[in-house]
């Protein structure tokens, strides 16, 4: 981005641009690496409403704000943002959770947790090379890690909890 401004600059004063990439390879790129961002299930349901209804009627994540909500009363503000990271979607993360007043569509753990953030697939009208599909158990181990296996005697399996 500094490489891009100094650029712009160099051309609007000596008329010259001095970058080492082309000037036309610039713009796309940088475009490109606009992230997705998280927009909560509801907007999946919209066109998979049979992965949604399976999802909310039998997966314990489509309620995972609620475990954390009974517990608030008895937590620090502190701990309380200590659950959001697996109890929400995208915490910390761009466009991710925020707070239950402002991002009320991303409290519980949905479908993006899994399947990663589905602006850019959603706005793509479904482009399915815009989605992640093919998931490792490492990505289960941010939540669903060693502690808490021990604690819960308890391994997921990969196309278990979601549909
Ligand atoms: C962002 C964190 C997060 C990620 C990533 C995650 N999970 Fe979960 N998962 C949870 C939480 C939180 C619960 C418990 C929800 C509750 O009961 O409040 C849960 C519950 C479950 C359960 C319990 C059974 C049920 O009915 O839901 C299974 C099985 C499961 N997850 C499988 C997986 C698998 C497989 C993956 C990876 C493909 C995965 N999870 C990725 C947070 C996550
Ligand atoms: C590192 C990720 C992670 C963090 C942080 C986390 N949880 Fe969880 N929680 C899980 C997962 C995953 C499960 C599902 C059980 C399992 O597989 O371990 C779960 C299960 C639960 C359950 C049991 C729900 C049920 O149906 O039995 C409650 C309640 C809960 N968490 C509350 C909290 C609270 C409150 C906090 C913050 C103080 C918190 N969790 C922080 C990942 C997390
Ligand atoms: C716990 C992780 C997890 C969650 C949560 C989850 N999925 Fe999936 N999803 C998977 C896995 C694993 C597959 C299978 C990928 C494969 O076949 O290799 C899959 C496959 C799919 C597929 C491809 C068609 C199919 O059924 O095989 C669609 C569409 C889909 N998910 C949509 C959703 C939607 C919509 C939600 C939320 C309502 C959701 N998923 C929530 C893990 C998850
Ligand atoms: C505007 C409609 C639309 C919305 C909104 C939408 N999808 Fe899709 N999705 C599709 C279509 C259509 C396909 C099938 C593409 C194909 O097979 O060519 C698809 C395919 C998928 C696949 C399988 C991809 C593959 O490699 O086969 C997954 C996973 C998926 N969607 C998840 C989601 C999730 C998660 C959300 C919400 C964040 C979501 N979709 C929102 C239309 C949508």
């Amino acid at each position: 981005m500094v490489r891009w401004r100094a650029c712009f600059q160099a051309l609007l004063t000596v008329g010259l641009c001095a970058c080492p990439i082309g000037f036309a390879n610039v713009l796309p790129a940088a475009a490109a690496e606009m992230p997705s961002t998280y927009v909560g299930s509801k907007v999946c349901m919209g066109c998979h409403p049979k992965e949604y209804d399976s999802f909310s009627k039998y997966s314990k994540k489509a309620h995972s704000s609620q475990s954390i909500k009974i517990m608030a009363p008895k937590l620090s503000p502190e701990e309380l943002t200590g659950c959001f990271a697996c109890h929400t979607t995208g915490y910390g993360k761009p466009g991710g959770f925020v707070s239950f007043e402002k991002t009320p569509e991303l409290a519980d753990a949905g479908c993006e947790v899994c399947h990663g953030p589905g602006s850019d697939h959603a706005d793509a009208g479904g482009d399915p090379n815009l989605i992640q599909s093919k998931l490792a158990m490492a990505q289960c181990e941010s939540c669903h890690n060693a502690d808490r296996v021990r604690t819960f005697n308890f391994k997921p399996m990969l196309f278990a909890g979601a549909h």
